[in-house]
C-alpha cells in the first residue's frame, strides 16, 4: 500500500455508487493533488469550465488546484465561502448558484469542493442542484472529511430546524485525498477526526485499533508512521459500506455506531463541541449499552476507553443533561419517522441494532458515562450568543453606506474566527422574527450565556425583547453597526439600553469585535 518512505505511494479505493450512479475512485496518499494528468482525467474532456469552492483557511491549496485546471486548458472560478458550518446555509448556496449563473456554468461544467466536511458537503450539494446535478469532485482536507464525510455521496445543508435537514445524495466523480493538507490541520480538528477511525476499527476493522494502540502519538500528527494505513483502512470501511447501500436504506446503518448520542450532545452543545468528540463518547456509551444487554464484555467496553482516551478523545459527559438527551434523541428519531435505534456490538467488527431498548439499560449505561459537571465543562471553551435581529441577513447588499459591504456570511465568519482566538464559542444567529429573538434570549438566560445582541429595528420599540434582555443571567451587550444617534429621530431611543450591561454602536462590525472583547475580559 505504501511505498518504502510509507508517504509517498497512492493508494485507490473504489466506491461502487449504486443502481444509476458511476461507481468513483477514493486516492489517498501525500501530493495526489499535484497528479496533473489524474486532476484532467477527473475533471474529464467534457468539462470547459471549474468551479473550486474553499474556505479562507484553504486558499493556497485552492490557488495551487485552480493554476494546475488552467494549465490544462479550463477556465476556472475560485469561490470562498464562509468556514466550517457557517458555509452550510442555503444562503451560501445561493449565493455559489448565483456565480455559476453569472459565469454561464453549463451541465457539463464542474464543482470542486476544497476543505472539510463543511465545505464538501456544500460543494456537493451546490453540484447536485445546479442544473439538476453536475459533475463533482472532494478534495476534504480533514481527517474527518477524507475518512467520512467526502466518502459516500450525501451532501446537504443546513436549516434553521436542524443539521443536515436539506440535501441530495450525489456521489462526486472522485475524491482526492492528499495527505499534505493535513499539514496545517489544527491539531484539535484531526483528534476530532480520529474518532470516525476509531469508529470504523470497532464496526469492521480491529487492525485500526492495533495500529493506534501501538503508537497513540503517531495518529496524532499528520507525519505518524501510520496514519496514511489508518486512513486507507478507514475509508475501505465505509467505501465497503456505502457501495451496497448508496441511499440508507439498510447496511449504511451501522456506520452510526456512536452517532445516536452523539448528536443528541452536539445539539445540547449547541454545536459547539467537535463533532469527533461527540461521536467519542456516543461509541463509549454504546458499548456500556451492548455490556449492559449481554452482548459485549467488560474488556471490549475498556478498550473504547483505552483507545479513545489515548488520543485525546473524551470518554464521558456531564451527567445532569440526561433528560435533555433522551429528549433530542427521541425527538430525533420522531422527526424521522423512527423508533429509538442504537448501533451497538456483538463483538468486536459484529455490528448489530438495539431497538428501543428499556429506560433502565439507557440510564444505566449513561451513568457509566456520566461526569460531574464542573470536571467536564472546566476546559471547554465559553460559549456566547451573538444574536442578531430582522434584516441584518440582508447585510453586503443592504444599503451599503449605512451597514457596510460586508455580508452577513462574512460578520458570522469573524465573529466565529475571533471567538476562537479569545477562547470563545460563538454561535451567531440572525432572525427577523421577534418571538424567535425572544426564545433565543430566554435560552440564553436558562444557559446563563453571555450574548452579543444587536436588535435591530427592535431596538426603537420591542418591550417584549426589552423584557427578554431583563432576565438576562448573565452579561449581555447591545451593539449597533450604525451611530443610532447621527440618524432618525426614531432610531435615538433604545428601549434594551437600560436593561443590557452595555451598549456598543456605530463601529460597523468593530462594534460586535469589541463586545466580544468585552465578554472574554469579564
Ligand atoms: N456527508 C457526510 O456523509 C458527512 C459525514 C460526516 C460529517 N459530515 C459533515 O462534515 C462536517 C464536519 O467536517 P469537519 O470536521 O471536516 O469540519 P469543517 O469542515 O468545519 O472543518 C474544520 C475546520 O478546519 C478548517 N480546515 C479544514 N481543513 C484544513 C486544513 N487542511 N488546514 C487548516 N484548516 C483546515 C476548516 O476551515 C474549519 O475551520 C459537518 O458539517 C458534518 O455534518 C458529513
Amino acid at each position: 500500500m505504501t511505498g518504502p518512505t510509507g508517504q509517498r505511494s497512492t493508494t485507490r479505493i473504489r466506491v461502487g455508487a449504486g443502481p444509476g450512479t458511476e461507481p468513483y475512485e477514493v486516492l489517498v496518499g501525500r501530493g495526489v493533488l499535484a497528479d496533473r494528468d489524474g486532476l484532467h482525467r477527473l475533471i474529464g474532456p467534457r468539462a470547459r469550465r471549474v468551479a473550486i469552492l474553499h474556505p479562507r483557511a484553504l486558499t493556497d491549496t485552492a490557488d495551487a488546484l485552480r493554476a494546475r485546471a488552467e494549465e490544462l486548458g479550463y477556465e476556472t472560478l475560485a469561490l470562498r465561502v464562509p468556514d466550517a458550518e457557517a458555509a452550510k446555509t442555503a444562503a451560501v448556496a445561493a449565493d455559489c448558484w448565483e456565480a455559476l449563473g453569472r459565469a454561464g456554468f453549463t451541465r457539463t461544467d464542474v464543482v470542486i469542493g476544497v476543505g472539510g466536511g463543511a465545505t464538501t458537503d456544500l460543494a456537493g450539494f451546490v453540484a447536485a442542484s445546479w442544473l439538476r446535478g453536475v459533475r463533482w469532485i472532494a478534495v476534504p482536507t480533514t481527517v474527518l472529511a477524507m475518512v467520512d464525510a467526502a466518502v459516500g455521496g450525501k451532501t446537504g445543508i443546513n436549516t434553521a430546524e436542524g443539521k443536515n435537514l436539506v440535501g441530495a445524495f450525489h456521489p462526486p466523480a472522485g475524491v482526492l485525498c492528499d495527505l499534505a493538507a493535513l499539514d496545517t490541520l489544527p491539531e484539535d480538528d484531526h483528534v476530532s477526526g480520529l474518532a470516525e477511525i476509531i469508529k470504523a476499527g470497532f464496526i469492521a476493522d480491529p487492525v485500526i485499533l492495533d495500529l493506534i494502540e501501538a503508537d497513540p502519538a503517531g495518529a496524532r500528527t499528520p507525519s505518524g508512521t501510520h496514519l496514511a494505513e489508518l486512513i486507507v483502512r478507514s475509508v475501505r470501511v465505509k467505501a465497503d459500506v456505502v457501495s451496497g447501500d448508496l441511499r440508507e436504506s439498510g447496511p449504511r446503518e451501522v456506520l452510526n455506531y456512536g452517532h445516536t448520542l452523539a448528536h443528541a450532545i452536539e445539539k445540547n452543545e449547541r454545536y459547539t463541541w467537535r463533532h469527533g468528540e461527540a461521536v467519542a463518547v456516543g461509541l463509549v456509551f454504546a458499548a456500556e449499552l451492548a455490556r449492559l444487554d449481554g452482548r459485549l464484555s467488560a474488556d471490549e467496553v475498556r478498550r473504547h476507553r483505552e483507545v479513545l482516551s489515548s488520543v485525546g478523545l473524551p470518554t464521558g459527559y456531564r451527567g445532569d443533561r440526561w433528560a435533555a438527551l433522551l429528549d433530542t434523541m427521541r425527538l430525533d428519531k420522531k422527526a424521522r419517522g423512527d423508533t429509538l435505534r442504537f448501533i451497538v456490538l456483538d463483538g468486536t467488527g459484529r455490528p448489530a441494532v438495539l431497538a428501543d431498548p428499556a429506560p433502565e439499560l439507557l440510564a444505566a449505561a449513561h451513568a457509566a458515562i456520566a461526569l460531574p459537571h464542573t470536571g467536564a465543562a472546566a476546559a471547554d471553551p465559553r460559549p456566547v450568543l451573538v444574536l442578531n435581529g430582522p434584516n441584518l441577513g440582508r447585510l453586503g447588499s443592504r444599503e451599503p453606506g449605512i451597514y457596510g459591504t460586508t455580508t452577513y456570511a462574512g460578520l458570522v465568519e469573524e465573529c466565529r474566527t475571533l471567538g476562537k482566538e479569545l477562547g470563545l464559542d460563538v454561535d451567531v444567529r440572525q432572525t427577523d422574527d421577534e418571538g424567535q429573538l425572544v426564545r433565543w434570549l430566554h435560552e440564553a438566560a436558562d444557559r446563563e450565556v453571555p450574548v452579543v445582541l444587536n436588535p435591530a429595528a427592535f431596538t426603537h420599540y420591542s418591550y417584549a425583547v426589552r423584557d427578554a434582555v431583563a432576565q438576562r443571567t448573565a452579561q449581555l451587550i447591545e451593539v449597533h453597526l450604525s451611530q443610532p444617534h447621527a440618524r432618525e429621530p426614531f432610531r435615538h431611543h433604545s428601549v434594551v439600553s437600560a436593561v443590557a450591561g452595555g451598549t456598543i454602536a456605530g463601529l460597523g462590525i468593530g462594534s460586535y469585535r469589541l463586545a466580544l472583547h468585552a465578554i472574554a475580559a469579564g
